[in-house]
């Protein structure tokens, strides 16, 4: 089986596959699956169909990465990698754009003037050797398997396959060369996975399939039924993650960034355990260090950073000033504790003001979201703002209308519950 599954990825990239003998297998696997070590098999395969980033042997141990499956307001990258950086791990991260409803790093990283995601293999070694961090997109180079395995997926029903998923997540992050991985899995109504227990599946089948390559992996269960942190939208979720790199972001988005980055110092030896760990990355967010890898990360990539110096230069820098741009102000008609805030229905809001895309290609206004006033646990009184949205010329009634009762009061103090369900490791 090992040697057929070999010789499949192969015919996949030079050609000497069909589609239809690709759509017959890969409708195969949907139904009656793959077995653990096939699947680590298909991962290597595709994997090593493309350009693979090697490190030299003083710094491979210390190169890590993180994944997330996606979700609203989801930033954490933008925040971790430069603060695994500047706690002595190299980062070389290469991300993705958004689709629906959520967002994608690249997209929010272009935000910053200048800022490029383009960058060769030989660029990214270099900057990864010197300043320690590297956000980019995907090259052609890379898993070329995983285009035309994804694309047939698409159009044959067949992109729900945990063995398929895990092999298209786990190969284009082993394509960097890693030594360490952690895995941010969300379940709830804004996840890629909605059931938890679909995402534990999920989780339970990266995290194999990545340590059976070698790469020392844990995945973080975490929910996804409000939105992360309190900006949603690109520029404004850039503006909530410098805040947070200096120190100042909401505790959900820290916690997540502290929890994931002391996994990566666990796994890679630096911090003794994924606590000591954790107490690193929150250092790095309150000393400065983290925002200052971060700066030079800009700098290097060719971004204005001049903009991160002053608020009002960074909201200017981010076109969250400009004279077309305008807010509207949602209120409370009652009092009481945030109970939740529907992510869905929020993600859905942004995308009708043109935050996101609904197809690939489609062009992304960068400015425009989502600022929320409030969190779970939060008191509100009547008349009170619990939202601010950011839009161009008039606001659009019918998404004003999809966010009628996307916020819950209750009249009992609300307790909020940490996102973090579960580590698998
Ligand atoms: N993200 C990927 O990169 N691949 C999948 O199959 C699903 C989500």
């Amino acid at each position: 089986m090992s040697e057929a599954i070999r010789r499949l990825v192969q015919g996949v990239v030079d050609g000497s596959l069909s589609d239809d003998e690709l759509a017959e297998w890969l409708r195969d696997v949907f139904d009656e699956g793959l077995s653990e070590q096939d699947t680590v098999t298909l991962t290597e395969a595709m994997r090593d169909s493309g350009d693979v980033l090697e490190w030299s042997s003083d710094i491979s141990d210390l190169v890590v990465d993180k994944h997330s499956t996606g979700g609203v307001g989801d930033k954490v990258s933008l925040v971790l990698a430069p603060a695994l950086a500047s706690c002595g791990l190299k980062v070389p991260m290469i991300s993705g754009r958004g689709l629906g409803h959520t967002g994608g790093t690249l997209d929010k990283l272009e935000s910053i003037p200048g800022f490029s995601v383009e960058m060769g293999i030989s660029g990214i070694r270099e900057q990864v050797e010197g300043i320690g961090v590297a956000m980019v997109g995907q090259s052609d180079a890379l898993v070329p398997a995983d285009r035309r395995m994804y694309a047939m997926r698409d159009v044959t029903g067949t992109v729900a396959s945990i063995p398929l998923i895990t092999s298209s997540i786990v190969s284009k992050k082993a394509a960097e060369g890693l030594s360490a991985l952690v895995l941010d899995v969300k379940f709830g109504r804004a996840a890629f996975m909605p059931e938890r227990e679909h995402a534990e599946e999920l989780a339970r089948s990266l995290v194999d399939a990545a340590n059976g390559m070698g790469i020392a992996t844990t995945a973080v269960l975490t929910s996804m039924e409000q939105p992360l942190g309190c900006a949603i939208g690109n520029s404004l979720e850039v503006l909530e993650s410098v805040e947070t790199l200096c120190g100042r972001g909401p505790e959900d988005l820290e916690e997540l960034v502290c929890v994931q980055g002391g996994l990566l110092l666990q796994a890679t030896g630096l911090a003794a355990g994924f606590e000591a760990g954790a107490v690193m990355i929150h250092d790095s967010l309150h000393d400065g260090s983290a925002f200052q890898r971060f700066r030079e990360m800009v700098q290097a990539q060719g971004g204005d950073a001049s903009v991160l110096d002053s608020d009002a230069s960074l909201t200017r820098g981010l076109g969250l000033m400009g004279p077309e741009l305008n807010t509207t102000e949602l209120s409370s008609g009652s009092a009481g504790w945030v109970e939740d805030i529907d992510a869905m229905a929020i993600a859905t809001a942004c995308l009708g003001l043109g935050a996101g895309r609904t197809r690939l290609g489609d062009i992304v206004d960068r400015a425009v979201g989502a600022i929320l006033e409030v969190q779970v646990g939060d008191r509100l009184e009547v008349g009170e703002p619990w939202m601010v949205l950011y839009h161009r010329g008039e606001m659009d009634r019918g998404v004003l209308e999809g966010l009628l009762g996307s916020i819950t009061l209750s009249d009992e103090e609300v307790v909020p519950k940490s996102r973090i369900a579960e580590v698998f490791e």
